[in-house]
């Protein structure tokens, strides 16, 4: 067996080749479109939640051709996340992944229906027939995918951080947010993983679950630990830009000692919440420990 973190990389590129197998995007509307589309989507991203999805698979048995959809599908959510994320209404930044941001690079009307698009092509991709998945499994994918983006996820938690702006949160409230904003994504690419391999209930999938948990919450937490000490060369995006902006995070209201004392915390509780699955979650504990040692 080779050693997780040379897996890890053989699956980085296989990501790549199906995403961008998904967004030759024949028939876009218009050349721009398509262009800012594939220019956020392709070359640049660590790519950890279809890491995710693939390792969460494999680790229940399943092959990877069972899960490329869905692997594409949560990255796609990701990206269309990031670049309204850094639209001027939002967070208003410059650099994304080591290049201007969508809206830099073409203009805001453009960057919108980009991750307008993302996202519906992310639907797309999961409900496109598939002979290796049941219906109840696609089906299945589709509702979480829509849960982890959705009110209850992601756009529910950016719109608890747009209105948390110059407001003073409470650890308990900062941890609501990132569970939502960055936490479910996270959430829902485990679970995608573990539905690929037809897990659906049972000890490993609540096993799984709380791992996700876990380590979907520290994500965000050394996402916010790295916006205060973190190298912007590294990290593809500037720094300092919480706290400009009057963000509540992690380390703003507990201070950056206690955040990476948390992000361990969950970060040993992931791996701990592992322990049903043995030895075939040697990438998903991998997975953990990069998630909040990373620099980047
Ligand atoms: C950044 O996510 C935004 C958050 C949700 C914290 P990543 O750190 O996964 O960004 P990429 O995909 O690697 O660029
Ligand atoms: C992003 O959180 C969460 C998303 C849902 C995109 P941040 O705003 O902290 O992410 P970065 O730091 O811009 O990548
Ligand atoms: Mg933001
Ligand atoms: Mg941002
Ligand atoms: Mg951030």
């Amino acid at each position: 067996m080779s050693d997780p973190l040379s897996q890890l990389q053989s699956l980085q590129q296989r990501i790549e080749k199906v995403l961008d197998h998904y967004l030759a995007l024949d028939d876009c509307g218009t050349a721009r479109l398509r262009e800012a589309m594939r220019y956020s989507a392709l070359a640049g991203g660590k790519r950890l939640r279809p890491l995710l999805v693939y390792s969460t698979a494999t680790s229940l048995g399943a092959s990877l051709e069972t899960v490329d959809a869905a692997a594409a599908a949560v990255e796609l959510i990701h990206v269309y996340s990031l670049v309204h994320d850094d639209l001027p209404a939002m967070d208003n930044d410059d650099w994304r992944r080591g290049k201007p941001t969508c809206h830099r690079a073409f203009d805001e009307g453009t960057a919108m229906l980009a991750g307008d698009a993302l996202q519906a092509l992310a639907f797309k991709i999961l409900a496109e027939s598939c002979s290796d998945l049941s219906a109840t499994q696609q089906l299945t994918m589709v509702r979480l995918l829509a849960q982890a983006a959705g009110t209850a996820g992601m756009a529910g938690g950016q719109a608890i951080d747009l209105e948390s702006v110059g407001v003073t949160l409470d650890t308990a409230a900062v941890e609501n947010m990132h569970r939502r904003k960055t936490g479910a994504l996270i959430v829902g690419s485990v679970l995608l993983g573990a539905v690929g391999a037809n897990v659906l209930h049972g000890r490993n999938y609540e096993a799984l679950q709380q791992y996700a948990q876990a380590i979907g919450l520290a994500f965000q937490i050394q996402d916010d630990i790295l916006d205060v000490e973190g190298d912007p060369q590294l990290l593809g995006k500037a720094v300092g830009v919480d706290a400009a902006r009057r963000k509540p995070t992690y380390p703003g209201v507990a201070g950056v000692a206690a955040a990476c004392a948390r992000a361990v915390e969950l970060r040993d509780q992931a791996v701990a919440a592992l322990e049903p699955l043995g030895a075939a979650a040697h990438a998903l504990t991998a997975l953990a420990h990069y998630m909040v040692d990373r620099r980047n």
